[in-house]
């Protein structure tokens, strides 16, 4: 284990230690190389008419039409990323668009900035289907520090279309959510995690009940959006997949960024 990063509890025994004063050092660090956005606080920024007028709506269509295409599925596949498409793809003009955007959140580590934005940018074709029993269902914080997720939405994405599920000022580290985060790895230590919180809470992207994001004071929402929306998330911040009544597809260009050593 040689990068601060790392967060994978069954790999790392050693990390449950000292656990929340890694989170208390890991925010303060990124003071340094994070911009004073809502990031790092609300967690959500939404900037809907992101094309506007760039001849929108053709774009639009054509950004909608090259995801289509890809086969569907969640992860970063090689024939999915935006690299691999053609320079004139309207995926690329996307991505140029979303750069000053994404690079403009961080205040230092431009390389691996620069680096990670492409390494990790793909054409997102995500199937939703009910009872599918999808881990990312399941309320979480994707690692201890501040890492940002992105997706530009050339379609609307509705209530019932399965929306990302976010929870406003769960990046606020206060006394009740490092409690609970002292909580769980107390329950983890003791080999006392509920069944439900599954594999990826040993793993170190820590399950939340709906219950407990409840006794936070905090309250989940449904980031529904129209048509030509850029949503960027915080994801030490609680959020999920959404869930569907009927089998949907939803269309996105998505990146994110986490850097090697954030401590
Ligand atoms: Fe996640």
């Amino acid at each position: 284990m040689n990068r601060t990063s790392a967060k994978d509890f069954s790999r790392h025994p050693g990390l449950l230690d000292g656990h929340v004063e890694r989170i208390i050092a890991a925010h303060k660090a990124a003071d340094g190389y994070m911009a004073d956005t809502a990031l790092r606080t609300a967690g959500l920024i939404k900037i809907p008419g992101f094309l506007g007028n760039r001849r929108q709506t053709d774009l639009q269509t054509r950004v909608a039409d090259e995801i289509y295409v890809i086969r569907p599925g969640d992860g970063k596949r090689h024939d999915s990323l935006v690299t691999a498409s053609k320079p004139t793809s309207a995926c690329r003009l996307v991505a140029g668009a979303m750069w000053p955007v994404i690079s403009g959140l961080f205040t230092a580590h431009h390389a691996e900035v620069a680096r990670k934005y492409y390494e990790n940018l793909y054409l997102q074709h995500l199937t939703n289907s009910p009872d599918d029993n999808d881990e990312q269902k399941v309320f979480h914080t994707d690692t201890f520090f501040p890492a940002v997720k992105w997706w530009y939405f050339p379609h609307e994405v509705g209530p019932t279309d399965g929306p990302l599920m976010y929870v406003p000022n769960s990046p606020i580290l206060s006394p009740a959510l490092l409690a609970w985060h002292r909580a769980q790895i107390d329950a983890i230590r003791k080999g006392k995690v509920e069944e439900w919180r599954g594999r990826g809470h040993r793993e170190g992207s820590l399950r939340i009940g709906l219950e407990e994001i409840a006794d936070l004071g905090l309250k989940p929402e449904s980031v529904t959006v129209e048509a030509d929306t850029l949503v960027i998330a915080n994801v030490f911040g609680f959020h999920a997949r959404g869930v569907t009544t009927t089998p949907t597809h939803r269309l996105a260009v998505h990146g994110s960024i986490r850097l090697d050593n954030p401590i």
